[in-house]
């Protein structure tokens, strides 16, 4: 697992101490850049130790978008760690996109894990599929084992992602819901495409402080894994204790 160390934030806290995590999802930045999230990163660099962003953090995957936001991040004085999302891979350019994340020094996780300040970051996007003993079997068609397929093999990237972690404080960064609690406000129909039980099974053979994700843009903020791990939805839409488009998580 890679180490990295804080460039401050608010700057009395250190690496022992209980980290402040600003969470946020869905950004969905658009090429027309009407939308700046730079001064919302310059609130959040004031409020929180390290920020997390949980994917679709442009609107088509293009790299035009990615440009702006990166330019917008130049904002945050804290460190951030973030996982792509499925608009992330619209237009077919996500290494494009990957690439501008990394260069602007976002720690971009797709099935690793790095540790900043003491606090453990495990990341992946995550798929589709299905929650509970409703979920999505390997049965039929070519295309039905291939989503079903894919879905595991997310699970997988997080299996080795979580292995790598060696802090005591471990979050899981995610796109796709782990839980069907957290989606809950979507249309009940679309369940089995906003997430995956099959992350929140991994998840819970590892010690886990916090989940967080997005995707589920009309879902409820909080939920638990059956293992008890506590999940937030974090989509910039949702509702949460903040008040703001971001949460803020003690870990
Ligand atoms: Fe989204
Ligand atoms: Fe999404």
């Amino acid at each position: 697992m890679s180490k990295s160390t804080g460039k401050g934030g608010s700057g009395t806290r250190k690496a022992d101490d209980k980290q402040r995590i600003a969470a946020m999802g869905d950004l969905h930045v658009k090429e027309t850049g009407t939308a700046s999230f730079k001064d919302l990163f310059t609130e959040i660099s004031q409020a929180a130790d390290i920020l997390v962003l949980t994917g679709d953090l442009t609107d088509l995957g293009k790299p035009k978008e990615a440009e702006l936001l990166a330019a917008d991040l130049r904002a945050c004085t804290i460190p951030v760690v973030a996982v792509l999302g499925n608009h992330d891979y619209e237009c077919g350019h996500v290494e494009e996109v990957t690439a501008i994340f990394k260069d602007a020094g976002v720690h971009l996780l797709e099935g690793q894990a790095v540790e900043i300040n003491g606090v453990g970051f495990a990341g992946v996007k995550g798929f589709a599929g299905g929650f509970g003993r409703y979920m999505l079997g390997s049965f039929g068609e070519p295309a039905i084992k291939a989503m079903v397929a894919e879905s595991v093999e997310e699970t997988m990237r997080l299996e080795n992602a979580l292995r790598q972690v060696r802090s005591e404080r471990a979050m899981v960064v995610l796109h796709y819901a782990p839980i069907p609690d957290t989606v809950v406000g979507e249309p009940q129909e679309i369940y089995a495409f906003l997430g995956s039980s099959r992350l929140a099974e991994t998840i819970d053979r590892f010690p886990v402080s916090a989940v967080v994700h997005g995707h589920a843009h009309r879902g409820t903020y909080e939920g638990r894994t059956p293992g008890g791990a506590p999940v937030y939805n974090v989509a910039s839409h949702i509702e949460k204790p903040t008040g703001r488009p971001y949460a803020l998580l003690d870990l």
